[in-house]
């Protein structure tokens, strides 16, 4: 089983093929993505949402993103890893950024970070890349700056925003990212972005014309609630399956089926 590193994300583009990437949190989800053969595994902050129960990202700290990307390293022998650096720990100054990555990288085992922004995190993304610590960037919707945004809104439908868009793209490229997160973007315009760009662009909400795609691994398997951005497609329903199985044991504990002679000593 061959390591997948970001030069094989580069050839994908190259010769065509699609980058498939999900995240996760845990050791017994990253198994299973790996033994599909994922190419990416993202260990997002989104793990403030879906796993935490926070509001949003921004809580998110290092330590908590260290905890998951240590058990989702120990569940993938061949994916890439990938680590996002948490809200405010890379905004202060490339130093800091370097630390936080370093200790992502060092302690996580994390093979690359990601890092919200566009030609506001070019130093960062150049200091980073500088030192050998492979980068994905990530614009349009950056849930990180949702308090500037105004809620979860879609990115670059007006001229102004789509031409910031494209710069910010260009910045991300230009400061040596290995590949871009494209995030609830118009068609049309991430087309577009993934034409004028060498390196992979992953999308999320941004069709099917980028390089690659990925979805939070909850929101693909159904176990993220109610809310469901349009983008999302939910593959399975396991909420209803896990409820089904709950109510199945309680039932079995009350009635004393459950244990059964084959589980007893
Ligand atoms: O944190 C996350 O899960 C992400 C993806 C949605 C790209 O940034």
């Amino acid at each position: 089983m061959k390591k997948i590193t970001v030069t094989d994300m580069q050839a994908m583009k190259d010769e065509g093929r699609k980058i498939s990437m999900l995240t996760a949190y845990d050791c017994y989800i990253a198994r299973i993505l790996d033994a599909c053969s994922i190419e990416i595994i993202l260990v997002g902050d989104s793990v403030g949402n879906v796993v935490l129960g926070l509001d949003n990202t921004l809580p998110v700290t290092v330590a908590d993103m260290v905890h998951h990307v240590k058990a989702v390293v120990r569940g993938s022998t061949q994916a890439l890893v990938v680590a996002d650096m948490p809200f405010m720990s890379y905004q202060i100054c490339p130093e800091e950024a370097k630390r936080n990555a370093g200790i992502l990288i060092k302690e996580g085992g994390a093979e690359a970070v990601k890092v919200e922004g566009g030609e506001n995190a070019e130093e960062v993304i150049k200091a980073l890349s500088d030192i050998d610590i492979p980068v994905m960037g990530h614009i349009g919707l950056t849930p990180q700056s949702i308090h500037r945004m105004g809620g979860y809104k879609v990115q670059g439908r007006e001229e102004h925003q789509r031409q910031k868009l494209l710069a910010d793209a260009v910045a991300v490229e230009r400061a040596g990212a290995f590949s871009i997160v494209l995030e609830a973007v118009p068609a049309g315009l991430a087309q577009e972005i993934t034409r004028s760009l060498k390196i992979p662009t992953i999308g999320i909400g941004a069709g099917v014309h980028c390089d690659g795609q990925v979805l939070v691994i909850n929101d693909l398997l159904g176990l993220a609630g109610k809310f469901r951005p349009k983008f999302v497609k939910q593959y399975v329903q396991l909420e209803d399956i896990i409820k089904q199985a709950v109510k199945q044991f309680m039932d079995e504990v009350q009635t004393e089926k459950f244990p059964a002679d084959e589980h007893s000593f």
